[in-house]
């Protein structure tokens, strides 16, 4: 009987791996894109129909997006592409964030009374980390893709020689930033007329990014990095006040890490490792999670549950999580089932728990919606997660001469004193504390989401929410929802400090409310919408493809 029992357990097993080796060898046929502007999506499609696979599309899709999204991201920022490469079945990532210079001392955002200097972190030469994206896209080329990075690169090219229409979104940035903007020649020369942002449709043309990236494609990415590129962009950032030397930039490199890996009822959840702190974040909550029964809880309480778990793990990002070059991560430790069930046991279902009775650290602010990510499969099945950024729109908004390059801002991102917020209202300890040559921690989020017959790649920007929205992403997608209504649903958000729940219009009923403020909760309603997520959802069973950009911003998904 036990044998017999034993035998058709075996039985199982085997053709359960073979359904898993079959479905594993199925391939999706199309391809799909999900990517914050049209154009850049379009620029994908154009190198996968000229033979590339997913790789190269995201260096078209990387580079376009430098173009016609320059509030998002740009060649002298830097981001991580999470991949997954059908041929080996196997996962990597490509940590392509920027470093700090050598120069650059753990003061140096401080007044000599140890205080910070408004703004110094943000709006200075000073703001700009060594930038990471040209190296990440050379690894992707070079390792991964088939085509020579120059014809992917080439949609950019010439969407920046011949320019684009002006969008809603770039509209609205460019208003923002006109009194900045048309006090700078470099800047006002390629985005405003006669020093006002023109009207919505106006051909955008960027003669100087044309030649900077016209000048990668003939030489090679790495060419950034070296030669008199690297020696204009050095002379550039120090005419501003900036700290770069060209010993910064030669000594960059991207790197490739593992993945995090983690699950979450049967899902097996891909993420990014630190110096994100997305991936670590996102596992832990998870885990928080599993230890409670969300799909019989009402909404309310399944809410609450999301909040209290949010608060944990940001308050574990705070302490624990940096550059894992310079210091020691348990992320082990934070990623562990035993420390997440050890974690829930404080989380009531009845009251939420004050951040204060966590520990003391300081308070936080609200946050921008900059930054850009993108979503892809191939035909083949490969894919790319990728998230880059310049930290606040257009970085600093300050641009490099000649090169049509804004500077990333990306040095906010450390923790420039403990229990100081930066721009995100995040709070950091020694293991985000500004040293030269260190990455500063990200929240960016690029993650596979795999269920037996489903996966979805997923991220967004958003500062210190994006966990947050990658966290419900996961938890819809495993609930069944499509990628449409995934990036479309109303967000709420917690992240420890300040404690206080932001919800978007229409994320919170009235009795779901009355219910968490019954709780303890304190909700703080934002006028603004948050975030652009990007998804794509590859079902095997039943072939289906889709892609979906985020309502909120002028994305498009496409599948082909
Ligand atoms: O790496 C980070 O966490 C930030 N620099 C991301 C910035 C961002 O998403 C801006 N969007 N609001």
């Amino acid at each position: 009987m036990k044998r017999a029992l034993l035998q058709s357990l075996a039985a199982l097993a085997l053709s359960l791996q073979l359904a898993a080796a079959l479905a594993a060898e199925a391939a999706p046929g199309k391809a799909a894109i999900a990517s914050a502007h049209p154009l850049a999506t379009e620029a994908g499609f154009e190198v996968l129909r000229a033979g590339g696979n997913a790789f190269d599309a995201a260096v078209a899709v990387s580079a376009a997006l430098a173009v016609v999204e320059p509030t998002g991201s740009g060649l002298a920022g830097g981001g991580f592409y999470l991949l997954h490469r059908a041929a080996d079945g196997k996962d990597y990532f490509i940590d392509a964030r920027e470093i700090a210079p050598a120069a650059a001392r753990s003061d140096m955002f401080l007044d000599q009374r140890g205080d910070p200097v408004p703004g110094l972190s943000v709006n200075s030469a000073l703001a700009a980390g060594i930038p990471g994206e040209p190296a990440g896209m050379a690894v992707l080329a070079s390792k991964y893709g088939r085509l020579p990075a120059a014809q992917s690169l080439a949609p950019a090219i010439r969407l920046a020689r011949d320019g684009f229409a002006l969008t809603p979104r770039l509209h609205d940035a460019l208003r923002g930033k006109q009194r900045q903007f048309a006090a700078d020649p470099q800047v006002a020369r390629n985005f405003l007329r006669d020093g006002a942002v023109p009207p919505l449709g106006t051909v955008i043309r960027q003669p100087e990014l044309a030649r900077t990236l016209q000048l990668l494609a003939s030489k090679g990415l790495d060419s950034f990095y070296k030669g008199d590129l690297a020696k204009r962009l050095v002379a550039g950032v120090r005419a501003q006040g900036g700290i770069w030397t060209e010993e910064d930039l030669a000594a960059y490199r991207a790197v490739e890490r593992e993945p995090l890996v983690g699950s979450y009822r049967g899902a097996r959840i891909v993420s990014a490792p630190p110096p994100s702190s997305g991936g670590v974040a996102l596992i832990e909550a998870l885990n928080m999670l599993s230890q409670f029964d969300l799909t019989h809880a009402d909404s309310a309480l399944r809410k609450h549950l999301i909040i209290e778990a949010s608060r944990r793990m940001h308050r574990d990002r705070a302490i624990h999580l940096g550059d894992p070059d310079f210091v020691q991560v348990p992320v082990q430790r934070l990623t562990s089932m035993d420390y997440a069930a050890g974690l829930a046991t404080s989380i009531r279902t009845d009251r939420a728990l004050p951040s204060q009775a966590l520990s003391g650290l300081g308070p936080g602010a609200p946050q921008g919606p900059q930054t850009t990510h993108f979503s892809v499969i191939d035909g083949d099945g490969n894919r790319v997660a990728a998230t880059l950024t310049l930290n606040f729109g257009f970085g600093s908004g300050r641009m490099i001469a000649g090169t049509g390059l804004f500077l990333n801002n990306e040095m906010d991102d450390f923790s420039m004193k403990p229990g100081v917020p930066n721009g995100y209202g995040l709070v950091g300890e020694e293991a985000n504390k500004i040293a030269p040559r260190k990455r500063m921690l990200s929240s960016m989020t690029p993650s596979f989401i795999e269920l037996p017959d489903r996966v979805m790649v997923v991220g967004s920007p958003g500062g210190s929410f994006i966990i947050g929205m990658v966290l419900n992403a996961t938890l819809d997608f495993i609930d069944g929802r499509s990628a449409a209504e995934i990036v479309a649903a109303p967000r709420i958000h917690h992240q420890y400090l300040p404690d206080v729940v932001r919800y978007e219009p229409g994320a919170l009923t009235d009795a779901e409310q009355q219910s968490l403020t019954a709780r303890g909760h304190v909700l703080n309603a934002s006028p603004r919408r948050w975030g652009n997520l990007q998804a794509v959802i590859w079902d095997r069973s039943s072939g289906r493809l889709e892609a979906a950009a985020d309502p909120r911003g002028d994305g498009v998904g496409k599948v082909e």
